[in-house]
């Protein structure tokens, strides 16, 4: 399957916010919010043209990932500016062949290029330590409530990128979203039922 990566075209956003919803729908919890969160990220201003990528597959966009732009604030309240990744999107009926993986490292390719110290997401750790993504505390960077954890990862983009950026991960406000605003965006999609969550966070 021949998949090419591209940057995203404005008139494929809706499309590409259905294929987020479609990928992640009652997989963390019932229905999910990843879409509205893409909806929002690219209306702030850490969105970045350039790291708002998709794969097509014969003319078809069957994944997608966003980077934006996030900080990192010290204990002087000090911010230095970092990348925040996701939500990424491989369609079900695509995954484990590679394509998580083109995106990733197209990604992780376009934010050297943009001279940003690092990446840091919340994440599979088994998944993401094949791309260099290592638990943020070993570059002293928290959540921003001071918590670290295995799926808190942070990527470094250039020797000792990091060695100067400590403290806590704040990362777009657009990551927010309350119920409302949900069910109203709900309205510009196909109607599904919600149901378990595939994967339980908590454990
Ligand atoms: C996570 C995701 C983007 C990966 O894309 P993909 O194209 O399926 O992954 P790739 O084909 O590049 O990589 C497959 C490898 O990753 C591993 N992998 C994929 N998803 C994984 C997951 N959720 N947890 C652990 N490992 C995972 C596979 O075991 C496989 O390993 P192998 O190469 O050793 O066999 C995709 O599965 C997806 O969209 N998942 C649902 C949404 C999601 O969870 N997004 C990320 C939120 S953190």
């Amino acid at each position: 399957m021949e998949i090419r990566i591209q940057k995203t075209e404005p008139r494929d956003f809706l499309t590409i916010e259905n294929i987020t919803r479609e990928t992640f729908w009652n997989l963390f919890k019932p229905g999910c919010d990843e879409h509205l969160v893409l909806h929002k990220l690219r209306k702030s201003n850490g969105y970045i043209p350039g790291l708002d990528i998709v794969a097509i597959s014969e003319n078809r966009i069957i994944g997608h990932m966003i980077s934006t732009k996030a900080n990192v604030t010290d204990a002087q309240n000090k911010e230095k500016q970092v990348l925040c990744v996701g939500p990424i999107s491989v369609l079900p009926a695509f995954q484990m062949s590679g394509i998580g993986a083109k995106l990733l490292n197209e990604s992780i390719a376009i934010a050297k290029e943009l001279g940003y110290p690092g990446m840091i997401l919340f994440g599979h750790p088994e998944y993401y330590h094949r791309f260099g993504f290592v638990n943020a505390q070993n570059y002293g960077i928290t959540t921003k409530e001071g918590m670290n954890f295995e799926p808190f990862m942070a990527l470094e983009l250039y020797p000792n990128a990091l060695a100067n950026v400590s403290g806590k991960f704040y990362e777009d406000k657009a990551f927010e979203t309350n119920e409302g605003e949900l069910q109203e965006f709900e309205k510009l999609f196909p109607k599904k039922e919600k149901g378990k969550p595939k994967i339980d966070i908590n454990h």
